[in-house]
């Protein structure tokens, strides 16, 4: 088995209930956040980790995601007719040259283990990462993915991203109970989807990033329908855990849940405080705003 992480599998067949009507015809991944949609952070975040093979497995329509990474040939003649040279970067940047996009299919949202199943003669005999882009991840320094590929490096396991979220909040969340605990990472010895607060084995969350030993390939097929009557991708990490050391992982940044509306306002304002051309006229306006409340 190869021991770098060159592939990264974007899951983007869910039904983005949550946020519809929004997400009725267009894919949640596809919503701006200031002035990129979630899929571009998340595949931005791939790249600065040194993966250069994006494998997004997509769904009924999802079509404009595809797109999006795509040649847009008569946009770029435009630009260059304009001079419009700075756009023109913008739009051939979204994807580096040494980049390839793989487009799978997911026929029926059947939950998360099974879409990640879906890319498995592409991942092959390899560890990998999982990155869902409705989690937006900001750190200033080296991104999330980075941090975890580095760990990677030194580990040689799989790896779960956690945070620590209120107790009232486990229900939401993939939940472990961890041993070692080195005051970043430790060894996972359980992992239970959605506990409630009085069951919940601790207040470490999973959240959606993964590096996963090609291992967990044959642990989703033998893993039935779970929570929700989806193919859990958590049931079939526990079972992993019997067979590998897995870790989790408490990295450096801040984690929006743009999957829900309030997280998804959140990161747009805070995103745009950070935004280099934005940010002082947005400061101003949100300082007056404030005023009125
Ligand atoms: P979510 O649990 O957020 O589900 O999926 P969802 O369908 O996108 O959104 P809601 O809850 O209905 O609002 C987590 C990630 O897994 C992907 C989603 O696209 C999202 O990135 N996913 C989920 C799939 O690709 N296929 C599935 O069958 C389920």
């Amino acid at each position: 088995m190869k021991q770098i992480v060159t592939k990264a599998v974007f899951p983007v067949a869910g039904l983005g209930t949550r946020f519809l009507p929004a997400t009725k015809a267009s894919p949640k991944e596809m919503l701006p956040v200031v002035d990129k949609p979630l899929i571009q952070y998340a595949v931005e975040e791939a790249v600065a980790a040194g993966i250069d093979t994006m494998i997004f497995v997509t769904g009924r329509t999802k079509n404009s995601i595809m797109d999006h990474f795509d040649k847009a040939y008569e946009l770029e003649k435009e630009l260059e007719s304009k001079n419009k040279t700075e756009l023109l970067k913008i739009l051939q940047n979204i994807v580096p040259p040494h980049i390839s996009c793989v487009f799978i299919r997911q026929s029926e949202a059947l939950g998360l283990g099974h879409a990640v199943y879906c890319a498995r003669p592409i991942v092959g005999d390899e560890p990998f990462a999982v990155i869902l882009a409705d989690d937006l991840i900001y750190d200033k320094n080296r991104g999330c993915m980075r941090q975890m590929v580095e760990l990677y490096h030194q580990q040689h396991c799989s790896i779960l991203g956690v945070e620590r979220v209120a107790p009232s909040e486990t229900g939401s969340y993939g939940i472990v109970k961890t041993e070692d605990y080195s005051g970043t990472f430790g060894r996972v010895d359980l992992i239970v989807e959605k506990p409630k607060p009085e069951v919940a084995p601790s207040n470490l969350a999973v959240v959606g990033r993964y590096i996963l030993t090609p291992a967990i390939f044959d642990k989703i097929k033998n893993t039935q329908r779970g929570a929700g009557g989806e193919i859990q991708l958590t049931d079939a990490i526990a079972s992993l855990l019997s067979d590998e050391r897995v870790l989790a992982f408490e990295f450096e940044g801040k984690r929006y849940d743009c999957g829900s509306k309030l997280g998804f306002i959140t990161a747009t304002v805070e995103l745009g405080l950070l935004h280099k051309e934005l940010k002082e006229d947005f400061a101003v306006y949100l300082k007056n705003l404030a005023k009125t409340l």
